[in-house]
């Protein structure tokens, strides 16, 4: 049986076991898939000690995304754009990593969804390592521009100057306050600690058409999901497409074979 796991702290909530379990079944693929919550300070020494009981992969949530990219000896071009890993391997004693998330939600977006990137105008609420994990990957989807708006504005600043290169569309950062223009996708990625809350934001920042999409997924429509409607969004999505899409892309890595996520989305419904 080959073992996998994920680690985080807190991790009782996840729903990885049971993604990764599901697209397992789909070939019957010997796997396990546990939860590993590791102490704030000690995410190396669980590491290792996965590793000595004969783990092979690993998946990482907050808050050692970053720590799993320091740790990695080899990461993929996007995972070392957005300087944090959810996917880690092994081959011998080298320890690799990538960072699914951005492929996730472009995914579900895109292909889920059915909602276009390309060429429009894209909002991201939030600046914090959700964003720098799907940066990459939605700019290759080449949007007319990505305005960053984080309660912060310097850490959006930051962010969009990490992200803007010289062929890339415009990515530009800003503050919650006083933000305008209008937006055919609104991606919401402030984290999910803010229960039942929206930022207080401006009107009239939905162009005619637009979609929204929160990473946070939830039971019920979450509040930013309420709040787009409210704006005139033609379409919402949560971010359990994202979680799903991404899973499978690191399960491809680690097994060699593309699990059915619609299956197993619906499952999880
Ligand atoms: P994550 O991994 O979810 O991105 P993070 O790196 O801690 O977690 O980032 C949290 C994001 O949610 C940040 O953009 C944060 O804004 P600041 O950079 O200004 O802290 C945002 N956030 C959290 N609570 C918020 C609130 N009450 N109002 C607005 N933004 C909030």
């Amino acid at each position: 049986t080959a073992l996998y796991c994920v680690f985080g702290n807190p991790v009782a909530h996840s729903r990885s076991p049971d993604i990764h379990h599901a697209f397992a079944a789909q070939r019957d693929d010997d796997l396990r898939y546990e939860k590993r919550e590791a102490p704030l300070d000690d995410f190396i020494g669980m590491l290792k000690a996965f590793r000595e009981e004969g783990g092979q992969g690993a998946n990482v949530t907050v808050p050692f995304k970053e720590q799993a990219f320091d740790l990695c000896d080899a990461v993929t071009e996007r995972a070392g754009q957005a300087a944090a890993v959810n996917t880690l391997w092994w081959d011998g004693d080298q320890l690799h990593g990538d960072n699914t998330d951005g492929a996730g939600i472009v995914k579900d977006i895109r292909d889920n969804q059915g909602w276009v990137i390309a060429g429009k105008r894209v909002l991201v609420l939030g600046a914090g390592g959700a964003v720098r994990g799907v940066m990459g990957p939605l700019l290759a989807e080449k949007p007319t521009l990505v305005r960053v708006a984080n309660r912060t504005a310097e850490k959006a600043e930051i962010l969009a100057r990490r992200f803007m290169s010289g062929d890339s569309s415009p990515v530009l950062g800003s503050g919650l306050d006083g933000l305008t223009g209008q937006f055919d996708l609104v991606i919401n990625a402030i984290s999910a600690g803010l229960h039942g809350e929206m930022p207080d934001l401006p009107g009239g920042l939905l162009a005619e058409g637009a979609v929204a999409y929160d990473m946070v997924y939830g039971k019920e429509l979450t509040p930013f999901m309420i709040w787009a409607q409210q704006q005139g969004a033609v379409a919402t999505a949560d971010g359990l497409g994202m979680l799903v899409e991404q899973a499978a892309e690191a399960f491809e890595i680690w097994r060699g074979w593309r699990p059915d996520s619609a299956s197993v989305m619906a499952m999880l419904r």
